[in-house]
């Protein structure tokens, strides 16, 4: 007698008895979909896909214009203050080296260590074989920092957005976020099945309203914003927000990727910019490429949460590899070295403050950037971004241009990440050229 496969058993209930597919809504939709489509090349042939043409189109108009492929630069060394790109020492805004630490000493030899004492992988989910001390060090450390029960470290920031939100939302649940939240928070979004709406950056009067109208309707709501704002610069105000949440029984989660390490009086995100309790936010998260000076992303809260995070979210507990030993090790020197110097956050925002104050008085307008070491300069349109983003380079000051879709078609900007390391000579020099390009820039074409 044949014995059926687990293959065989997984198949018979997917497919109804009679071998074909359940007749559910998805099924169906798609059977609608397929009878309509005759396949031609642009469905298989990727150099015919549309999205193809975003590229060349680009392309094509930095070669009209004479500019330099500015993306992809080779760098050398460690970029901070300054950096060596394209073989040019530039003045360097475009890393998110906030504290100087990529290059520190004692990040490095951390990260060393760590190679020499667990090799270059672990070779295995943290939940199998690939747990190791400095992971759990790194999270005790976090959670005490933000005065939260635990923390768990994931391999990738993006991925840990995308993660914790596709996991912890549901098809019953709804997400309301801030219209400018990172991209990575709307990947999760978009996974989880949940319901959305955006609500108007920083207008909690809108987010009020959506609440009112729609939170009856479903189980779980999940806010979501960010500390610093990663295109403009400022800050939302945090306990506004912990206080609608409270009323409406929904949970708080905030991106601290550009405010931790940075923000607040000692430099630790929003918990000490605004002296919250650390429970009032239900889940604290940041990306660790920023002032973290490694790559890889955390989620702190209740322990209850990170329990369920670390033994079952796709992509986060499970179904994939641990973080690297050496970039957890460089992530845990680093906060040991946030929390000791808190001079170097100071200085970051120092540093910010000066180029806004300057940029202002030169009459740029640096848009909502408030508080924080992003910086963005606003600019009329891509093509003048673009400009002056190429001339800058020139002149050996390197600020990226910020254009659709990253941001909106009319908020074009060239961002400017300050760091603790810059001097004020170059931020007065970096603005005095802003100033002469800017005056000096042909009008736009309309061919962006
Ligand atoms: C606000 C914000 N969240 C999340 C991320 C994702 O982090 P990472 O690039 O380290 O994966 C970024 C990265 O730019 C970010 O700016």
């Amino acid at each position: 007698m044949k014995t059926e496969t687990h293959v065989e058993r997984l198949r018979a209930r997917l497919l109804g008895k009679a071998g074909t597919e359940r007749p559910d809504a998805q099924a169906s939709a798609l059977r609608a979909v397929s009878t309509r489509v005759k396949p031609g090349p642009e469905h298989y042939d990727f150099a015919q896909f549309p999205e193809l043409r975003e590229y060349t189109s680009t392309r094509w108009y930095y070669d009209k214009q004479g500019y330099e492929w500015n993306m992809f630069r080779e760098h050398v060394g460690v970029a901070s203050a300054e950096a060596e790109v394209a073989g040019r020492r530039v003045i360097n805004f475009s890393s998110y080296n906030y504290l100087d630490l990529a290059g520190d000493p004692r990040v490095q030899e951390a990260a060393r260590k760590a190679i020499d004492d667990f090799g270059t992988s672990t070779g295995s989910g943290r939940i199998i074989m690939g747990e190791i001390p400095i992971f759990a060090e790194f999270e005790r450390e976090v959670a005490d920092v933000l005065g939260v029960e635990d923390a768990v470290l994931g391999v990738s920031g993006y991925g840990t957005n995308v993660a914790t939100i596709g996991y912890l939302a549901r098809r019953q649940d709804l997400i309301l976020y801030d219209e400018l939240v990172h991209n990575s928070m709307l990947t999760g979004a978009k996974l989880s099945g949940a319901r959305r709406f955006a609500f108007a950056h920083n207008d909690y009067d809108a987010l009020e309203r959506l609440l009112v109208e729609h939170r009856g309707h479903f189980e779980r709501v999940l806010i979501l914003t960010e500390g610093v704002f990663s295109m403009d610069g400022d800050i939302p105000d945090i306990h506004r927000l912990i206080e609608i949440k409270k009323r409406h029984h929904a949970l708080l989660m905030v991106d601290e990727a550009h405010s931790m390490g940075v923000i607040g009086a000692r430099g630790l995100g929003v918990v000490d910019h605004f002296g919250l309790n650390g429970a009032d936010i239900d889940i604290h998260y940041a990306s660790m490429s920023k002032a973290f000076a490694t790559i890889g992303g955390y989620v702190a809260g209740r322990k209850e949460l990170i329990t369920m995070l670390k033994y079952y979210a796709p992509g986060l507990g499970l179904y994939i590899a641990s973080p690297m030993p050496a970039n957890a090790a460089a992530g845990l020197a680093a906060l040991r070295i946030m929390r000791a110097e808190p001079g170097r956050a100071r200085r970051a925002v120092d540093n910010a403050a000066h180029f806004r104050t300057r940029a202002r008085e030169a009459g740029l307008s640096t848009g909502l950037s408030d508080g924080s070491a992003v910086v963005p300069v606003m600019l009329a349109d891509a093509e003048l971004a673009l400009w002056m983003s190429a001339r800058l380079f020139d002149n050996n000051v390197f600020a990226f241009p910020m254009i659709f879709p990253v941001v909106p078609r009319d908020a074009a900007r060239l961002r400017f990440f300050i760091n603790t390391a810059h001097t004020r000579e170059q931020i007065d020099r970096t603005i005095r050229l802003l100033v002469e390009l800017k005056a000096a820039a042909p009008a736009s074409k309309g061919l962006f």
